[in-house]
């Protein structure tokens, strides 16, 4: 193929050659299991440790916040089942908003199955959740609050530090995830006034299959995987030991140049953004034009298809998404792109592009230069009747 322009990072990242280096001596030599006790086990019992102090430090944390689980789903998934079935005993109400991925979604769909009550938050026409409605939410009997930090298809950054303080003052748990975040948003936990927060390895440039779950000290939560005693009982089983490391390392790498490669996309996007509002007529922005991750553009391409549209752009060697990756294959519109009060027609239309540490200017102008062309191809030979 003649151009490969990767455009899709908001569903994975490459590993970062350094990321790999980190990991390898982790699958041969040093291959230990961490709960052996001779010398081979102790050596991937250090090397976790070591990762988890790091993590901890990154997050503002203790090392002992840190729970090492495979992937973000498996996080949420933890913090939001854990935490509700840990506190039933003082109330069955979660607060939770739309526009969440369905690794919080779906948990909380079962929790509804289990006799929880479930307060979906709806979010403005920016795709930000406003922080007043989740406190006017807040009852006696909730028990959780799952609010997301940035959002994984329109890029909206979540006011979580507004939403984190009133949360403390009520005394309750308070959980978001991060998987979109690291890398481009700070993570401290204090600051936000975070008690569970997920990321995952896979969106900054790490092994995927692999994240955490940071709980904060003194918070009731059961595990949700019975079997041996690993991660303090809440993630039993053998430790993916080069994942962690690897997911250590990716972290580690995201944090040290977040403000520089954030300052770059932003500018990189914004050119973007307004380039394809210009260059092609009948097109919306998705979600805030500020409040919003440095790499991600979404925009609405009326009267067409938006997998249509990504065909189109994949042969001409460009991988975009026509919204989460994990609701690729079905052909219903967004959940995200439908809760910011947009038509199933504009939904259908919706495609996002998510710029990383490969992106130049000159691969955007490539997509800017072909987009129009498309986008004309398809819309005269398109069945939607507007
Ligand atoms: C916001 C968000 N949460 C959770 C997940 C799920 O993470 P994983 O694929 O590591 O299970 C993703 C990945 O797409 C995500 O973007």
């Amino acid at each position: 193929m003649e151009n490969n322009i990767y455009l899709d990072h908001a569903a994975t990242t490459p590993i970062d050659p350094r990321v790999y280096e980190a990991m390898q001596p982790y699958f041969t030599e040093k291959f230990g299991n961490p709960s052996s006790i001779y010398q081979t086990g102790q050596i991937a019992r250090n090397a976790i440790e070591r990762a988890r102090l790091e993590v901890a430090n990154i997050l503002g944390a203790l090392p002992d916040e840190i729970i090492f689980v495979a992937g973000g789903t498996e996080s949420d998934n933890l913090a939001i089942l854990g935490v509700a079935r840990a506190n039933q005993h003082k109330g069955k109400h979660i607060i939770t908003s739309k526009i969440e991925h369905h690794a919080v979604l779906h948990p909380c769909e079962q929790l509804q199955r289990e006799g929880f009550e479930v307060t979906y938050i709806p979010v403005e026409k920016n795709g930000i959740v406003d922080p007043e409605k989740v406190k006017d939410a807040m009852r006696d009997d909730t028990i959780l609050v799952s609010i997301m930090y940035a959002n994984n298809e329109v890029g909206t950054i979540q006011p979580i530090a507004k939403i984190g303080r009133t949360c403390k003052k009520r005394g309750i748990p308070f959980h978001t995830d991060a998987c979109q975040a690291s890398g481009a948003l700070p993570l401290n936990v204090d600051k936000l006034h975070i008690d569970l927060m997920t990321i995952n390895g896979s969106k900054m440039y790490g092994p995927k299959g692999v994240g955490a779950l940071y709980i904060r000290k003194g918070t009731p939560i059961k595990p949700i995987m019975f079997g041996g005693e690993q991660e303090k009982k809440l993630r039993p089983g053998t430790e993916n030991v080069p994942g962690i490391i690897g997911f250590t390392k990716a972290l580690q790498l995201a944090e040290e140049s977040r403000e520089k490669e954030s300052a770059r996309l932003t500018d990189l996007r914004d050119y973007m953004i307004k380039e394809i509002l210009t260059r092609v007529p009948r097109t919306e922005l998705n979600g805030d034009p500020i409040q919003r991750l440095p790499n991600n553009v979404n925009v609405s391409v009326l009267e067409i298809e938006g997998e249509a549209l990504l065909l189109r752009l994949d042969m001409k060697g460009i991988s975009a998404s026509s919204g989460s990756a994990c609701t690729s294959g079905s052909l219903d519109p967004s959940h995200v792109i439908l809760a910011l009060g947009k038509t199933h027609f504009v939904a259908h239309g919706s495609i996002r592009f998510s710029l990383g540490k490969s992106t130049t200017k000159k691969d955007i102008d490539y997509v800017l230069e072909v987009l129009p062309k498309i986008v004309d191809d398809l819309r005269a030979i398109s069945p939607i009747i507007v």
